[in-house]
C-alpha cells in the first residue's frame, strides 16, 4: 500500500497516488491553497521557476521554494507554510521548487489515475475521499536527500492507512505499509510536534532557525482540502 521511497512509475499505473512531504512541501501547498492561491505549479529546477514566472507575469505569480531548507536566492518566498498568508498569496499562482517534494509530485504523476496532495493539515479529508474511491492506492513519501526515508512522511502515510482501516476497509498491507502504521502509532502517542522534533528533517529545520514550521505542519486537520495535481498544477476544484 505505501511506497516510502519513490523509485519509478511501475507501481503507480492506474492507481490513486497520494504524495506526502509533511516537512514541508505538501504542508506548504495545502496552506497556500487554503489561503486562496489559485494554484501551485510544482517545478523541479529553480531556473524553470524563474522562466515560468517571466512568462506568467510578475503580477500574477509568486516564486517559492527552498534548497537546504532556506529560500532560494531570487525567490520571493521560502518553503515555510507560515509565509503563505492570505494577504501575501490570495489570487496568485505559486511556482514552487523544493528539494524532494515537487520532484515527488512530478514522478508520482506518471501513469497515476489521480494524484492527491497529503499532509497532516488535510489528512482526514484525504482519508474520507480514499475510503469511498474504490481504487488501488500508492502513498508516495517524498523522503529526504536521494530518496532516503523521512519518518514524518511515513507516519502521515500510516495515519491514512489507519484511517482507512477505521473506515472499514481491509487494505492489503505491504511491509512498508505496516512500518508506516508503527510510525503513526508513535506519532499519535507522543504528539505530532514532539514527533517532528525527533526526525532528521525536524532537527534540520530547528538548526536553520525554522522551528516554528514544526507546529505549523503539525496543525492536524486544520485545512480540510483535497488538492489534486493534474495538467502541471495543484489545485482544489
Ligand atoms: C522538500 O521538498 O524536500 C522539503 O519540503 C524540504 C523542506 O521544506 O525543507
Amino acid at each position: 500500500l505505501a511506497l516510502p521511497q519513490l523509485s519509478g512509475n511501475t507501481e503507480i499505473n492506474n492507481k490513486i497516488t497520494v504524495v506526502i512531504d509533511a516537512l514541508r512541501a505538501t504542508s506548504t501547498i495545502v496552506t497556500a491553497l487554503h489561503h486562496q492561491a489559485i494554484e501551485v505549479i510544482p517545478v523541479v529546477e529553480p531556473a524553470e521557476a524563474v522562466e515560468l514566472a517571466k512568462n506568467i507575469g510578475a503580477q500574477e505569480c509568486i516564486t517559492g521554494g527552498e534548497r537546504r531548507g532556506l529560500r532560494i536566492d531570487g525567490f520571493e518566498l521560502g518553503n515555510s507554510p507560515l509565509e503563505y498568508t492570505e494577504e501575501r498569496i490570495a489570487g496568485k499562482k505559486i511556482i514552487l521548487s523544493t528539494t524532494n517534494g515537487t520532484k515527488a509530485i512530478k514522478l508520482a504523476s506518471q501513469g497515476a489515475a489521480e494524484v492527491l496532495i497529503g499532509s497532516f493539515l488535510n489528512v482526514q479529508a484525504v482519508i474520507e475521499y480514499l475510503s469511498q474511491a474504490g481504487r488501488d492506492l500508492v502513498i508516495a513519501c517524498a523522503g529526504r536527500g536521494n530518496w532516503g526515508l523521512s519518518l514524518e512522511d511515513l507516519a502521515c502515510a500510516g495515519w491514512i492507512i489507519r484511517g482507512l482501516i477505521d473506515a472499514g476497509l481491509e487494505p492489503g498491507l505491504t511491509d512498508a505499509a505496516k512500518t508506516a502504521l508503527y510510525a503513526q502509532r508513535e506519532a499519535r502517542s507522543i504528539g505530532l510536534e514532539k514527533f517532528f522534533r525527533q526526525t532528521d528533517n525536524g532537527r534540520n529545520l530547528i538548526e536553520v532557525g525554522l522551528e516554528q514550521d514544526l507546529a505549523a505542519c503539525a496543525d492536524l486537520n486544520s485545512m480540510p482540502l483535497l488538492p489534486r495535481y493534474s495538467n502541471g498544477r495543484v489545485a482544489v476544484e
